[in-house]
């Protein structure tokens, strides 16, 4: 993907990536800022043509958005004139979808993120962890068969994120849907990934793959519990050496105050 400026200059945001998915796999993506991390989901989504290159997703090519992939924002990307029961039902109103067999899904996928309570609220009044609850299930209301996550969990407090983490492993067992999940940080990545990919910057490139075991451990184990693996403390170490090498690289060495 090359983005050509006014200017008459250009910028590399992704070079010779390549990536194949299965079915149900949990991939996380993570990187320094301006690897192409963003640039990726939206062309996998659809909403930018790569400049050279394709998505196939079955055997069909991807040339736009479709209802086959689901995106989940950062926080703030829900309707806010809207109540809850309404977000989560938009999907299937704007499919036409009969009023009773959409009543019957929103419930459903309520009671999974915990907010049936909360289904007249409008989005304001919800806290930040809610509002993403809201944005997980108006994106399962979908049925996408696969997700797309550009750090959802990214503007929430460490105890929220951590919930929220246990609901992402969770949903992604349960509907056995196809997960990409973008993320800023190094745990969130060893977490949610059964597939975690660590992208380098100039020109945006997947730098190295991993297979990791603590998605899996998580859907049956506390999260804590999972973080205190000895592999897991080795691997975190591992990525963020890796993480902070490239960024060194890019802002040049970390100056000590006073030196
Ligand atoms: N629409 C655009 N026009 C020009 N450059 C862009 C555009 N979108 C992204 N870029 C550039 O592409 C690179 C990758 O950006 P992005 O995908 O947002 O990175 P990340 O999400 O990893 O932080 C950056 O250098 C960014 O400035
Ligand atoms: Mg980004």
């Amino acid at each position: 993907m090359r983005f050509d400026l006014p200017n008459g200059s250009s910028v590399q945001a992704l070079k010779d990536v390549s990536l194949d998915l299965k079915q149900g796999e949990l991939l996380s993506v993570l990187g320094p800022s301006g690897c192409g991390k963003t640039t990726l989901l939206n062309i996998v989504a659809g909403f930018l043509a790569p400049t050279s290159g394709q998505i196939i997703l079955g055997s069909q090519a991807v040339h736009g958005p479709g209802p086959e992939r689901g995106m989940v924002f950062q926080q703030g990307a829900l309707f806010e004139w809207m109540s809850v029961r309404e977000n989560v039902g938009f999907g299937p109103s704007m499919k036409g979808m009969p009023k009773p067999e959409k009543a019957e899904i929103v419930n459903h996928l309520l009671d999974v993120v915990g907010l049936q309570d909360f289904k007249e609220k409008a989005v304001y009044e919800l806290s930040g962890g809610m509002q993403q609850r809201v944005a997980l299930a108006r994106c399962l209301a979908n049925d996408p068969e696969v997700i797309l996550m550009d750090e959802p969990l990214g503007a929430l407090d460490a105890l929220t994120r951590e919930k929220m983490q246990g609901l992402v492993l969770k949903l992604w067992k349960e509907t056995g849907k196809t997960v990409i999940l973008i993320t800023h940080s190094v745990e969130e990545a060893l977490l949610l990934g059964e597939r975690l990919v660590v992208m380098a910057p100039r020109p945006g490139r997947i730098h190295r793959e991993y297979r990791l075991p603590f998605a899996e451990m998580g859907v049956a184990a506390d999260l804590r519990e999972v973080k205190k693996h000895p592999e897991f403390g080795q691997k975190r170490e591992e990525i963020l050496s890796m993480i902070w090498e490239m960024e060194e690289e890019i802002m040049g060495p970390a100056q000590t105050p006073g030196t």
